[in-house]
């Protein structure tokens, strides 16, 4: 996946000077809030990650804080943050370029959420729109006030890095916005401290749909899994999946989002996984069947998704050596945010410690 037909993330020019040989630094996580990433995950998220580790200083982490803003069951928030730290891994980031990190391990995140805190209105938190959503879900009462400040502690992970990017879906774009402004104020009450980072917001184009329900996108909450295509599905339920995927009573195989989101989610797929534009295979298939569209479909999918899953297994099958790599990049990580933490410490007026800890 190189041809630059399947960029996915829009890159705003930013406007930070780098010192010769200096990247510039972008930071992402995605919940550990499933069994396995689903393809929509994969192309809109991951994909592009990897992308990014040789142009960018580029760091991951796996949010588990952020994962028990909602009730969780802990030996299944332990397995699912080892299966989405494997996969990463499986994946293609490669922990000798990137940093990658699980957020509890790195304390820092908590303690500057709490400056962050501080500093955020009780009515500005109340605007985020993801808290609206998700509280009224389960019932307003039942929501946590964690779930009230997970973007604050979004913001505490961002920040902490001082990145200049932070590639992320639409849904995210709100979270990014209440970093910088958090940035910004800190910065003027405070004096400059922190980077002001900017979203890279993931293209239309990477965005992936429910098999079943064509026009929601493939999502973990779906009403039935036979819409999704998960990392870790063994090659024949996926390629059953996407031979049952939703269509369209006509018979032309051609890109329309509206008229034919079936048809039109499979040749996304396709082009992202093939890294060849959408305008190619829908002539290659002119005048074949859905069918033939469909099974030759899923095998690129398995064939693309096979080394993916075996190589996720091979990590999980040693979790004291994923364990070892994920301890290594919450070292890395520390150094990086120690500092900044330490900044703010001061500058906020609390003591140095004094102690020999
Ligand atoms: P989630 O676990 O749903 O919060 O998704 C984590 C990230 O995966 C999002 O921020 C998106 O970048 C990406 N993502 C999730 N679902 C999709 C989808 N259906 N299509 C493309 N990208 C997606
Ligand atoms: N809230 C993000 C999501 O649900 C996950 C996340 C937590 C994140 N902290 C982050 C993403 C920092 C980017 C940067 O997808």
């Amino acid at each position: 996946m190189t041809s630059s037909t399947t960029e996915t993330v829009a890159v705003p020019a930013t406007s930070t000077k780098l010192a010769a040989g200096q990247k510039h630094r972008v930071l992402s996580g995605m919940q550990p809030s499933a069994d396995s990433l689903h393809l929509g995950n994969y192309i809109g998220a991951l994909v592009n990650w990897v992308r990014m580790q040789d142009e960018y200083d580029a760091i991951f982490f796996i949010p588990d804080l952020h994962a028990i803003t909602v009730p969780q069951d802990p030996a299944e928030l332990a397995h699912r943050t080892r299966v989405t730290a494997a996969q990463y891994i499986a994946g293609g980031v490669d922990v000798d370029k990137c940093t990658l990190f699980v957020q509890s391990q790195v304390p820092e995140h908590a303690q500057l959420a709490w400056v962050l805190n501080c500093i955020t209105g009780f009515g500005e938190a109340s605007r985020m729109t993801q808290f609206k959503d998700k509280a009224q879900k389960q019932g307003t009462d039942q929501a946590s006030v964690g779930l009230f400040t997970y973007p604050i502690l979004q913001a505490a992970d961002i920040l902490l890095y001082q990145p200049h990017g932070v590639p992320v879906g639409e849904d995210q774009r709100q979270h990014v916005e209440l970093s910088r402004d958090l940035a910004n104020r800190f910065n003027s009450r405070f004096g400059e401290t922190f980077q002001v980072p900017e979203a890279f917001i993931q293209k239309e184009s990477a965005k992936i749909y429910d098999l079943q329900n064509p026009t929601a996108k493939m999502s973990k909450s779906a009403e039935s899994p036979a819409g999704l295509i998960n990392l870790l599905d063994d090659p024949k339920t996926t390629a059953k999946r996407i031979k049952s995927a939703v269509t369209d009573t006509e018979t032309e195989i051609r890109f329309d989002r509206e008229a034919k989101p079936g048809i039109s989610n499979l040749l996304t797929i396709y082009s992202t996984i093939s890294g060849q534009p959408v305008e190619k295979i829908v002539a290659d298939y002119q005048g074949k069947m859905y069918g033939h569209l469909k099974v030759d479909l899923a095998e690129l999918v398995t064939n693309h998704l096979t080394p993916i899953r075996e190589r996720a297994q091979e990590l999980l099958a040693d979790p004291a050596e994923l364990d070892r790599l994920l301890a290594h990049g919450a070292d890395k990580a520390r150094e990086i945010a120690s500092a900044t933490l330490a900044d703010v410490y001061a500058k906020v007026g609390f003591l140095p410690y004094g102690g020999a800890r």
